[in-house]
């Protein structure tokens, strides 16, 4: 662990089940910092509008929703724990059926400015890593390191679906890679703060790293930086 007043902010990008939460949860238990999943912020709101209904596509609907969601993120054993109006949700924003649908609830721009407004105000302190989607580009344009993950998508697939086995889901691998392949495309071409590396970004394929590796690959890195301030 290392401690000291030095910290910065770390921002990991990339394409879903790449391993980006997996290296951020890792990369922050040793640098002694806070790791922030925001796709779980994204996920929670999906809960909320499936299970009360809400057509996304209505503006005053989805206000009217957003005005009763407050979200709330702690932390049990360095592991994220997410609140959807103080109910431990960490679980059920897991499912399936979330996986569906929540790409499409992170197109709205509603949605976007108050996740992005909250996960600003959790960068205040610094010594965080924060993970998600448009985390070097929009949140944090201004972070000490920014990593871009990918991996080869047959890779992803297999890693996703012996995810979900562990979990009990029974999916054929032909299915998870449609979703992921879904979610690429809208994560990365909607209008708002699309899924792209940041110019100032270091790419890290994880295809044929194993975590470990690529933890000593995104220390090395911090510590450099962390070195240098
Ligand atoms: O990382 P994840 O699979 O839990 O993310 C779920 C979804 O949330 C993903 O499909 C896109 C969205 N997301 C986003 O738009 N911006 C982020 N910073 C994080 C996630």
């Amino acid at each position: 662990m290392q401690t000291g007043h030095r910290k910065i902010i770390i921002a990991i990008d990339g394409y879903s089940a790449c391993g980006k939460s997996t290296l951020a949860r890792a990369l922050a238990k040793r640098l002694g910092y806070v790791h922030i999943d925001s796709g779980a912020m994204y996920r929670a709101v999906t809960l909320y509008v499936m299970r009360h209904h809400i057509d996304i596509n209505d503006a005053d609907e989805m206000a009217w929703a957003l005005s009763k969601i407050s979200i709330h993120l702690s932390f049990e054993h360095d592991q994220q724990v997410t609140w959807l109006n103080h109910e431990n949700v960490e679980q059920a924003i897991r499912e399936p059926s979330i996986n569906e649908f929540v790409s499409n609830v992170s197109t709205l721009s509603a949605v976007r400015k108050e996740m992005v407004a909250q996960q600003r105000r959790m960068g205040l302190a610094k010594g965080i890593v924060m993970d998600g989607r448009d985390i070097g580009t929009v949140v944090f344009p201004e972070a000490d390191l920014k990593l871009f993950i990918i991996a080869d998508i047959d890779v992803r697939t297999e890693r996703r679906w012996m995810e979900l086995q562990a979990k009990g889901v029974n999916i054929a691998l032909d299915e998870v890679k449609a979703n992921l392949l879904l979610r690429d495309t809208i994560d990365s071409t909607r209008e708002d703060s699309p899924l792209k590396q940041s110019v100032d970004a270091t790419v890290i394929d994880t295809s044929y790293l194993t975590p470990k590796e690529q933890l000593q690959i995104a220390l090395d890195l911090s510590r450099s930086i962390i070195g240098k301030i």
